[in-house]
């Protein structure tokens, strides 16, 4: 189904909120790629036999559903993050309550159209609710003081996670939460410095850096920071943005509320900073272009893609999420130092290294507190069966996709049986090995 409707649903991703094509083409895979994975799953929801302590006793377990979901997802992947959600949530049993992003209304209507009358769903499985963010919060925490919704699926900022999670809390419930970042990338010695460059400029601008995954700084060993500078400011500056149709390495901002914090962010930039990457900063327009700009910058809510070089530890470009086009450059002296500064703004969700040292892949993995660790390629582009969470400020430890997601979804029932025909008490009636402590074995 989803694979029938897939041009028709990545062209919609692209009208409404301006990812490129061949990405939003992309993004209708990874649904795909979901619903393919959990199609099997739904055939492998395991519990297990064990047996008891005592004689003719049964244990089991048993995937109970939770109940009614509330997911409240982003707009920055309007369809594949949602499907994250929903795929997993129905195949457990669980009906689901969706609320997309107010700024992707049509691309949620969509999917849930696909999964309705395309998939069949029974009436009031899958009911879609369309509001804005206060609203929402209005919403589940009356929804929640009712007794309505078991579980809260929710993607997005890290300030508005900590509010949900502290509202599920009192209702003595764990949100999944899916947060923001702040990806390093660590760039050393012996990398191939090409390969980093590519997967800087993919991972920093490509969705023009709105992804959670989205690079957030690259911290360079100091002995090929001129060098890997260049080379990403050439690469950048070459990069074609504009008309997301078109092949484009990114397209306009998701909706000019982005374009808008952007703005603010850009102001964080001081005079030790150098900008580089574009032939200006802020809006692409006819007064402030972009060289190889492809279209009519006035068409859409297009910005600079900017390189931050110098950025320093307590700098709040350093510290802070900047969803949008910019990616901070910073130096290191040795691998403690570049994974101390990788973990220092206090988010967790991906980082990347590249090197060809196996024993330093082995001490970034270990001393890197993300969810997820890339070797050798971008911090985004998460396959859509492995693990994909974080920790600290990106999110409460709850990990998606993968059969990992079925824990968020179900909660595990124990049965024993017992058929002795007698009361067995646990940890009482149970036989004792008297051993020979002194036992030893002949010499
Ligand atoms: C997000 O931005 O919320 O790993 C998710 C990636 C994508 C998902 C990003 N597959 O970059």
């Amino acid at each position: 189904m989803v694979e029938a409707n897939a041009e028709s649903l990545a062209r919609l991703v692209t009208r409404e909120i301006g990812k490129p094509y061949a990405e939003a083409l992309g993004e209708v895979r990874e649904i795909a790629d979901t619903c393919d994975f959990f199609l099997g799953e739904g055939r492998r929801l395991y519990g297990q036999t064990v047996p008891s302590e005592m004689p003719d006793k049964q244990l089991f377990t048993f995937r109970n559903p939770v109940g009614v979901v509330g997911v409240i997802t982003a707009g920055n992947f309007p369809v594949a993050v949602p499907s994250w959600y929903l795929v997993p949530a129905l195949l457990c049993g669980n009906a689901v309550v969706w609320k997309p992003a107010d700024y992707s209304p049509a691309c949620g209507a969509a999917l849930a159209e696909l999964f309705v009358r395309g998939g069949g769903l029974p009436d009031g499985v899958l009911n879609l609710v369309m509001a804005d963010g206060e609203t929402t919060f209005a919403g589940l925490k009356q929804a929640l003081g009712e007794g309505y919704i078991d579980k809260v699926g929710f993607t997005g900022s890290s300030a508005v996670g900590a509010r949900i999670g502290e509202l599920t809390g009192r209702h003595l419930q764990s949100a999944c939460l899916e947060l923001g970042g702040k990806n390093p990338m660590v760039v050393t010695p012996s990398a191939e410095l090409d390969l980093a460059v590519e997967a800087a400029l993919f991972s920093g601008f490509g969705t023009a850096g709105q992804r959670c995954t989205s690079l957030g700084t690259v911290i360079v060993h100091e002995s090929i920071h001129d060098d890997f500078v260049a080379r990403f400011d050439k690469a950048t500056r070459q990069a074609t943005v504009g008309d997301p149709f078109s092949d484009v390495v990114f397209g306009p901002m998701l909706d000019e509320k982005f374009a808008g914090r952007f703005g603010d962010y850009l102001e964080w930039i001081q005079p030790h900073h150098s900008v580089l990457g574009s032939t200006a900063t802020g809006r692409i327009t006819a007064a402030n272009p972009r060289e190889g700009f492809l279209g009519d910058p006035d068409a859409g809510v297009f910005c600079h893609p900017t390189i931050v070089d110098g950025v320093r530890e307590d700098d709040a470009i350093f510290c802070n999420e900047t969803f949008g086009p910019l990616v901070g450059v910073t130096t290191y002296r040795d691998l403690d130092e570049a994974i101390r500064l990788a973990n220092a703004p206090g988010y967790g969700l991906s980082s990347a290294i590249y090197t060809t040292e196996p024993a330093e892949v082995f001490a970034f993995r270990r001393g890197i507190s993300a969810g997820m660790v890339s070797v050798n390629n971008s911090t985004s582009g998460a396959e859509a069966h492995l693990p994909f969470g974080g920790n600290g400020k990106s999110g409460n430890g709850s990990r998606q996709s993968g059969v990992w997601v079925l824990d968020q979804f179900t909660r595990w029932q124990s049965m024993n049986w017992d058929y002795s025909g007698r009361l067995q008490k646990a940890q009482m009636d149970v036989t004792e090995l008297t051993p020979d402590e002194s036992f030893r074995l002949a010499d």
